[in-house]
C-alpha cells in the first residue's frame, strides 16, 4: 500500500493540570493510518481527546511519546520552521472556533494562506471556495457581521481554497442547520479523494458514517473502528464508548 498521509504509532500525551499535581494523560497511545482518498471521521464523548489527537497529528500541539508522520514526515523530528513549512504548504485545519482574522473581510481571509505561502493567489480558488460554500454574496463581510455560521463557512473556505493535501476538520459543521452542513460535509467528501483526505472530528453521527472509516474514541484509546458503517451502527459503538458527545 502507499505510504499513509498520515500516520501515528502509539501517540501519547498528558495536560498538566497545575504546579505538583500528577499530569493528565489525554491521547494514551493511538496507533491509525489515513491513506490517499480516505475521509476518516472521529467520535467519541466529549472530554475523550478528539481535539487533542487533531491537534496532534496536525502538528499544532507537541506529543510526549509515540510517533506522528505527515507525509512520512516524523514531526518530532522537525524544527519549527520545518514543521510550519509542512503545515502551510500540506495541511488545512478547520478549527472549532473559525480563528478567523477579525480586521479582515471574509475574502480576505480566504486569501490569506495563499498569501502568507506567497502562492500566487489564485483568484478564481478564492472564488470559487467562497462560491462552493455558498457566500459570494457575504465576501467583503468582516466575520463581526457575519453569523456563527457564516464565519464556519469562510473558515472552510480558507481551507478549500489551499487544496491542501490533508484536510483536519474539528466540529466543522457544529453551527450549521442540517442543509447548510450536509453541503458542507459534500464538500469535504470531494477533498478526500485523488491523493488528498480528511480527517473529521463530529458528534453528529449521521456526518461521521459518511466517512469511509469512523474511529470511535473513549479516554484516549480508539474503543472501536468502523468501516462504511450505516449511522446506527456508529449510534451503537459510541453509545457502547459511553454518554453520547
Ligand atoms: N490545553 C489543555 N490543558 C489542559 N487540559 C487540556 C487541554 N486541552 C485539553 N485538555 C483536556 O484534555 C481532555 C480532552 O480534551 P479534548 O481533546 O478537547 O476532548 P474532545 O475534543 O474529545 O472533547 C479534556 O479532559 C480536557 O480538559
Ligand atoms: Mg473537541
Amino acid at each position: 500500500m502507499n505510504t499513509p498521509l498520515v500516520s501515528a504509532q502509539n501517540l501519547q500525551k498528558s495536560f498538566s493540570a497545575g504546579r505538583r499535581q500528577p499530569s493528565i494523560p489525554v491521547l494514551r497511545g493511538i496507533s491509525l493510518e489515513v491513506h490517499a482518498g480516505e475521509m476518516v471521521s472521529v467520535v467519541g464523548p466529549s472530554g475523550s481527546g478528539k481535539s487533542t489527537l487533531l491537534y496532534c497529528l496536525s502538528g499544532l500541539e507537541p506529543y510526549d511519546a509515540g510517533s506522528v508522520e505527515l507525509l512520512g514526515r516524523e514531526l518530532s523530528g522537525l524544527s519549527r520552521g520545518g514543521l510550519a513549512e509542512l503545515r502551510r504548504d500540506h495541511v488545512g485545519f478547520v478549527f472549532q472556533s473559525y480563528n478567523l482574522i477579525p480586521s479582515l473581510s471574509a475574502r480576505e481571509n480566504v486569501a490569506l494562506p495563499a498569501r502568507l505561502a506567497r502562492r500566487r493567489t489564485a483568484k478564481r480558488d478564492v472564488d470559487g471556495a467562497l462560491a462552493a460554500v455558498g457566500l459570494t454574496d457575504r465576501a467583503r463581510h468582516r466575520p463581526s457581521a457575519l453569523s456563527g455560521g457564516q464565519q464556519q463557512r469562510v473558515a472552510i473556505a480558507r481551507v478549500l481554497a489551499m487544496y491542501p493535501d490533508i484536510v483536519f476538520a474539528d466540529e466543522p459543521t457544529g453551527s450549521l442547520d442540517t442543509a447548510t452542513g450536509a453541503s458542507v460535509l459534500g464538500l469535504l467528501r470531494d477533498a478526500a479523494s485523488g491523493p488528498r483526505s480528511v480527517v473529521l472530528v463530529t458528534h453528529d453521527l449521521e456526518a461521521a458514517a459518511r466517512a469511509d472509516r469512523v474511529l470511535v474514541l473513549r479516554d484516549g484509546l480508539i474503543h472501536a473502528e468502523l468501516q462504511s458503517p450505516a449511522p446506527e451502527q456508529v449510534f451503537d459503538a459510541v453509545s457502547l464508548a459511553g454518554a453520547v458527545a
